[in-house]
Order: C-alpha cells, then sequence, then structure tokens
C-alpha cells in the first residue's frame, strides 16, 4: 500500500519539515511542501536545497540522484494541492490555534482515507486528532533533528486511531528508513520525556554555575559518549521547544522534576531560542 503512494504531503517547511520533505524525497516518495506565504516557501526550499547540495558535494548523493530527488519536489503556498495526497504530515509551529486550521483544511481537502499525521512534540495527538472527522486516520509520526540524520520515528497513537493507521504510519517511517517505535499518546512521548528534562538539569546546572557551558557538555560528551552535550543539544533543538514540551510534562504529571528552569524560559522570553535564533547558550551570528 506504502509503495502506491503517489503523493505526500508536509505542511511546514521549517526546520523540521524541511528535513522531513528530505527524508520523503530521498526514498524516493514524490512530495509536496506547502507553507503560509512565499517567504516561509523560499525559507523551506533554501534550507532543503541547502542540506541535499551537502549530500551532493559530500557524494552521498550522485549528480543523477540530485537531480531526480528535486523533481519529486513540488512547493506551494496553497493547501488545495493536497486534494490528491495519500498521506500527510502536519509540522508547523507548536500552537493549537495553527494546528487547528491546518487540520481543519487538510480533513476538508484531502480524500477520506488519507492518513493525517502530525510531527507535534509537545501537543496532544488525541486533541489534534478529534480537531477532524477522522480521528481514526490521525496519528502522530515524531521526528528528531536533524531529521535526515536521527533513525527513530515515534509512532504516536490515540484511544481514537486504529490498528491499520498505525501500521501504515510504521511501514512509512521503514520506508524512509527510520526506525519506528509504536508509543501512546502521552506528554513527552518516549524520548523526549527522557531527553528533554535532562537537557533542563544541564540548563539548572548551568544557571546554578555549577560549571561553564563547555564543561557541563563535555561531561556528558567525555564520560558518556553522548555525540553532543546537552547544552550544544538545547540550542540545536530549539530551546522554545525544550521549554514547551518541559510545560507538557509539568502540566499532565505535576511533578517537581518536570519544572522548568528559570533560565530556560528567561532565554526563550528574551528570544534566544539556540541556533535558529542565532544565540542560545552558544553564539552562532
Ligand atoms: N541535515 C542533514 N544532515 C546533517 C545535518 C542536517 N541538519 N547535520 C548533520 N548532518 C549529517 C552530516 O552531513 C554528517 O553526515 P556524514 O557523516 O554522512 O558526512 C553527519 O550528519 C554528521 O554530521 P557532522 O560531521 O557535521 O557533525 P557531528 O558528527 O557532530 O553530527 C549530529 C551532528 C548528527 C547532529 C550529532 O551531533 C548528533 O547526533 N547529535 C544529537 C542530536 C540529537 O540528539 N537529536 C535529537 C534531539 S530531540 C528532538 O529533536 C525531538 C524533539 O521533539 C525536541
Amino acid at each position: 500500500m506504502v509503495q502506491e503512494f503517489k503523493k505526500v504531503g508536509v505542511v511546514g517547511l521549517g526546520t523540521m519539515g524541511a528535513g522531513i520533505v528530505e527524508v520523503f524525497a530521498r526514498a524516493g516518495f514524490s512530495v509536496t511542501g506547502v507553507e503560509i506565504d512565499d517567504g516561509a516557501l523560499d525559507r523551506g526550499r533554501g534550507h532543503l536545497e541547502k542540506s541535499l547540495g551537502r549530500a551532493l558535494s559530500k557524494q552521498k548523493i550522485t549528480e543523477e540522484e540530485h537531480g531526480a530527488i528535486l523533481g519529486r519536489l513540488t512547493f506551494t503556498t496553497s493547501r488545495e494541492e493536497l486534494a490528491d495526497a495519500d498521506f500527510v504530515v502536519e509540522a508547523v509551529p507548536e500552537r493549537i490555534d495553527i494546528k487547528r486550521d491546518v487540520f481543519t483544511d487538510l480533513d476538508r481537502i484531502c480524500p477520506p482515507g488519507t492518513i493525517l499525521a502530525t510531527n507535534t512534540s509537545s501537543l496532544s495527538v488525541t486533541e489534534i486528532a478529534a480537531l477532524t472527522n477522522r480521528p481514526d486516520k490521525v496519528v502522530g509520526l515524531h521526528f528528531f533533528n536533524p531529521a535526515p540524520v536521527m533513525k527513530l520515528a515515534e509512532i504516536v497513537g490515540t484511544v481514537l486511531t486504529t490498528p491499520g493507521t498505525i501500521e501504515v504510519a510504521s511501514e512509512v517511517a521503514k520506508r524512509i528508513g527510520k526506525t519506528p517505535v509504536v508509543v501512546t499518546d502521552r506528554a513527552g512521548f518516549v524520548a523526549n520525556a527522557l531527553l528533554v528534562p535532562y537537557i533542563n538539569d544541564a540548563v539548572k546546572a548551568y544557571e546554578y554555575k555549577y560549571a561553564s557551558r563547555e564543561e557541563i557538555d563535555a561531561s556528558v560528551t567525555k564520560a558518556a559518549g553522548f555525540p553532543m552535550g546537552p547544552l550544544t543539544l538545547a540550542d540545536l533543538v530549539g530551546l522554545d521547544v525544550c521549554l514547551a514540551v518541559m510545560d507538557v510534562l509539568w502540566e499532565e504529571f505535576r511533578e517537581p522534576r518536570y519544572v522548568a528552569a528559570p533560565l530556560l524560559r528567561r532565554m526563550v522570553a528574551a528570544g534566544l531560542l539556540g541556533r535558529k535564533s542565532g544565540r542560545g547558550f552558544y553564539d552562532y551570528s
């Protein structure tokens, strides 16, 4: 069934969305990327072309493959172009009002059989599913940053998702080279419920001046062999995303270990979001 997909839609072409488009296109799917306006579309396309250019220069793909991948991509500002999409992944900002707008539209535009997947990391998939008339066909398909590199895809089922939908989403994940892990819809799912409180603890260690940011990061990379330290990882993930995950964990479980570090909240308020804003715990300007 998945191999018969003629068109995959990706709505939202930020860091995650652009990476998701790349992953699908490199796996051979025809992908339509949708953004809200021309500026956002150009930024998403630019991100993707840069990433594909890097893959080409590192000889991970040939000139021919590069051309074929680009040939499978379509970009548009019109969601209506997903009227014949077989599978859609939403990767828009983590606000329920924006998700509502997108899912109401997708539910109206896409054929009744189309599975609507969300890449949300901090909202409830159940709440998103309930925005549609096809909650049985709404599933979480949660990627990790950088999407073209990280191998995990969490498949998030809700009380309303049918086993058939989970099965298709898992098959999709395998077809794009990811390892699917089926999880239930709870705050943080599994990976973020483990990872983000760890990042938050590192922020507290920095805030309480246990050590410098470099020393805190080195304490993990050199001790435990992680590819990057927690403060560098926070900058990669986005401090706003980390804060949103901490807040939903707190909201759902009310456990002290889920209280966001005050510094994390202040940095987000100050617009220091990490790599995407040019400055977080480190400077990228
Ligand atoms: N897009 C595509 N490819 C990328 C990339 C990107 N943004 N960033 C790195 N890569 C590729 C590089 O091209 C390189 O590929 P080759 O080895 O084939 O040449 C490979 O990844 C390694 O990259 P680098 O040599 O530049 O750098 P590195 O060795 O330091 O690796 C890293 C970079 C892959 C990001 C690595 O540091 C890492 O795995 N870090 C941990 C990332 C992580 O934990 N992500 C999960 C965050 S949680 C999340 O995302 C969920 C959420 O909802 C919040």
